[in-house]
């Protein structure tokens, strides 16, 4: 057992840099000598205590996604070797100098990218890849509402829908935030702190409303969000920030029959996960090597400084992704 500096939180709240002992991987797994980590939201929720269901499997160590190289392979991995260059999708433990991973994790970084452009990849695009293409059946020709349109999560849905022919309406939080949207690929994007989402949507859709709504901010929303639905349309949850129990009339989803669905990442198996991201190596790893999709990076910090990276994030200040430079 070696021991390497990580991030945990302290019984006051704070992160603070500690060493952490990790084990050599299990038969599936892999070891990677970390060289930077994304920051999610996840990250800050489990923080305060605040993460629905935290898996028991999930590690002390803050940290959903990483890039590095690989240090040591299991006994059963065949796919991986010393030296690898990857990035992945982990059940916590990034915020560290190493990180142990399942094998069927990880993918290559795409060609051309840097660790920290590839840090952030594994967790925002596996969870847009699961929600909006494989719950809510997202088809070229349709159109999309997303809210929280410049956030980690929102970057990526802007991109990937508007890459296969969607028409993107995203809201976000001010004048700057909403230019990012547009700049990225959403056709419209609402400051919602100044319009009525509902009202502009339904305007722009002529009264018929959008085919998929992605939605992050819950109760405040459920009506509004049902309201702007199209016959037949697809409301698909990744979080309820502002309140998870929500009300609308049973009505409205019966007359146009309405999908609602939702999930959570962190929650689905090991080959759920794996074939997501088999899929979005497939279907986007050659768009962000084309350049066609960009991954957003908006700041980095170092490992030590990952309370204040916590902080810029829940100043709401990010546009796209928030990364750790560990080395
Ligand atoms: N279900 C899953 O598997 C899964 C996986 C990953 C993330 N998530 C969730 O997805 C959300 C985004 O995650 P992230 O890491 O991408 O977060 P992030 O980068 O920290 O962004 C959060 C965003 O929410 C926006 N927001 C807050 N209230 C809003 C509102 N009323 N209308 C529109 N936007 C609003 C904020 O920006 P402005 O308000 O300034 O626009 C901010 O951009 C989080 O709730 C996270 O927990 C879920």
């Amino acid at each position: 057992m070696n021991k390497c500096h990580a991030i945990t939180v302290s019984s006051d709240g704070s992160l603070c840099l500690v060493r952490h002992s990790i084990s050599a991987p299990g038969e599936n797994e892999v070891l990677i000598r970390v060289y930077a980590a994304g920051v999610n939201r996840g990250d800050i929720k489990q923080k305060y205590g605040d993460y629905p269901s935290l898996p028991e499997s999930a590690s002390a160590v803050l940290g959903l996604e990483v890039s590095g190289v690989i240090e040591e392979v299991g006994s059963h991995v065949s796919q991986w070797q010393r030296g690898d260059r990857v990035c992945a999708l982990l059940m916590g433990g990034g915020y560290a100098e190493y990180c142990l991973a399942q094998a069927t994790h990880c993918l290559p970084i795409p060609e051309g990218f840097g660790f920290i452009e590839a840090a952030g990849l594994p967790e925002t695009f596996s969870t847009v890849w699961q929600t909006l293409i494989l719950q809510a059946r997202l088809r070229r020709g349709e159109s999309l509402l997303l809210h929280g349109g410049a956030s980690g999560i929102g970057v990526a849905a802007i991109q990937i829908a508007s890459r296969m022919g969607v028409t993107v309406l995203a809201s976000a939080g001010s004048e700057r935030k909403c230019r990012a949207c547009i700049d990225l690929g959403a056709r419209h994007a609402i400051n919602y702190r100044q319009d009525d989402f509902e009202s502009i949507v339904m305007e722009l859709t002529n009264g018929k409303g959008v085919d998929v709504v992605l939605d992050m901010v819950g109760a405040p929303y459920a009506r509004k969000n049902v309201n702007v639905m199209a016959d037949q349309a697809r409301l698909v949850y990744v979080a309820g920030d502002s309140g998870g129990t929500v009300d609308f009339n049973v009505r409205d989803i019966m007359l146009r029959r309405l999908t609602i669905t939702g999930s959570t990442l962190r929650h689905r198996s090991i080959s759920e996960k794996r074939e997501i991201l088999r899929e979005l190596q497939n279907a986007i790893w050659p768009q962000l090597e084309s350049g066609s999709i960009k991954p957003v990076i908006d700041k980095v910090f170092s490992l030590e400084q990952a309370q204040q990276a916590h902080d810029y994030l829940e100043q709401g200040k990010a546009i796209g992704k928030v990364v750790l430079g560990v080395r």
